[in-house]
């Protein structure tokens, strides 16, 4: 089978490295952008310990310029006056004895024993040195300093946290984007041009084809005419007549190619009138008859009358060409179904048979033009039966067929039976 244009040109097209390096940039931003939220939400509970740790030592510098740190009342009125300066970011602020009596208090002082949520607790020896600037006084075994601190008041690194992992987010969200855009846009130029390159390949085949058919016709005429004349000289029986069929029949073979080709190259206007489906196709089941017994095949085909507006000749055509698949495709003793179905003002012509079906290959390349799995196959069958279908409005499209086998559906638009 012909490897195709579009298929080489989205190979060459590296699109699973593009996605990798998209997703794995897209991942490293990520996973900075939730270090830095860690990072900064353990900033957060550090920055209020060091607030908590500086109104301390600030207090505590206060009392020991006093020297009376050892006095729970001078405690008292040391907080009671400076409990306005830290309102803002302390809802308490307490001095606490062992086993946690309160010897000393000013703010919300109910918070001091049950907090709740919105508060950070810093709490820290009075009594002990630390980072080397408090010591001891006499009496102060196990006095701490406790603080309620409002989290509210770091809520500023919370929000840059949030800030930031947002910004990561959308930039995230930005690549992807942008990736999966410049995907399908560069699929499509590939595709468009793809096709465009087809499409000059069909022409020039249009114009080459026209005239050799038109040249190879009337001598290959003459030569089966002539074969088939001196089959008639000849005793039935005569050795020379197996050969002089052989010559019959591959001239019938070329006179297919050849008329194919002009199909495809130059496709005649429809003729669009009324006619019945059904009788159509039991003349096509005669005319295949001889290789239906052949082949050990029987065909199936709908009642009638199913009548619809289109081109007949061109309808016989394309059932022609899908119903000679299905056969060949067919294994001895192996049924082909023609099922008839009007839907949604088009009527739906399935051709099912008992074949291989397509074995993992993609059915739209078999549509291509010179595709074909056969010796003696052009490949143009089911080109000329898409461009048929396409010209009357309708469509054809090969799947598997659900009991098995290929199956083929034409459509053709069908407005209904006129009044
Ligand atoms: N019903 C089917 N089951 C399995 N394969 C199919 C069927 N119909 C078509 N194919 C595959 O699709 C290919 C293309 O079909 P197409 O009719 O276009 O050309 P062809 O049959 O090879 O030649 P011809 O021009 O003589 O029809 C076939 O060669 C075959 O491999
Ligand atoms: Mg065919």
């Amino acid at each position: 089978m012909k490897e195709s244009a579009r298929t080489r040109a989205q190979e060459a097209f590296p699109r699973r490295w593009v996605l990798a390096v998209a997703l794995l940039v897209s991942l490293g931003l990520l996973a900075n952008a939730v270090y830095t939220y860690i990072t900064l939400t353990r900033l957060r509970a550090q920055y209020l310990d060091n607030r908590g740790y500086e109104i301390a030592a600030a207090l505590d510098t206060q009392a020991r310029g006093a020297g009376r740190r050892n006095n729970p009342e001078y405690w008292q009125s040391l907080l009671d006056t400076h409990y306005d300066v830290y309102s803002g970011s302390a809802a308490f602020l307490a001095v606490v004895g062992p086993e946690g009596r309160i010897l000393a208090s000013a703010g919300d002082t109910g918070a001091i024993l049950d907090p709740g949520p919105d508060l950070f607790i810093f709490e820290d020896a009075l009594g002990h040195p630390r980072r080397g600037r408090r010591e001891a006084a006499p009496g102060m075994n196990d006095w701490k300093m406790r603080i309620g601190l409002y989290t509210s008041s770091a809520d500023f690194i919370r929000r840059l946290a949030l800030f930031q992992l947002a910004i990561s987010a959308m930039a995230v969200l930005i690549i992807l984007g942008l990736t999966f855009f410049l995907l399908r846009t560069l699929d499509r130029f590939l595709k468009l041009k793809a096709r465009e390159g087809e499409e000059a390949q069909l022409r020039a085949l249009g114009v080459m084809s026209a005239s050799l058919a038109h040249e190879i016709r009337n001598p290959l005429g003459a030569m089966k005419g002539l074969t088939q004349l001196a089959q008639e000289d000849l005793d039935p029986g005569h050795p020379a007549q197996e050969r002089l069929r052989t010559v019959v029949g591959e001239a019938e073979r070329l006179e297919r190619l050849v008329s194919d080709l002009l199909d495809f190259a130059r496709p005649r206007e429809p003729e669009i009138r009324e006619f019945d489906l059904v009788p159509l196709l039991g003349d096509l089941r005669s005319m295949l008859q001889p290789k239906l017994a052949a082949a050990g095949v029987t065909l199936d085909l709908p009642d009638g009358p199913v009548t619809l507006r289109s081109d007949p000749a061109a309808m016989r055509q394309v059932l022609l060409n899908v119903l000679l698949n299905a056969l060949e495709a067919s294994p001895p003793g192996g049924a082909i179904g023609v099922t008839l179905a009007r839907e949604g003002g088009f009527l739906e012509i399935t051709v099912d048979d008992a074949g291989p079906g397509f074995g993992g290959r993609d059915p739209e390349e078999l549509v291509r033009p010179f595709v074909t799995g056969k010796t003696r196959g052009t490949g143009l069958g089911l080109a000329v039966s898409r461009q048929i279908m396409e010209r009357l409005g309708g469509s054809l499209t090969l799947g598997p067929n659900p009991g098995g086998g290929a199956r083929c559906t034409l459509r053709l638009p069908d407005p209904g039976p006129r009044p």
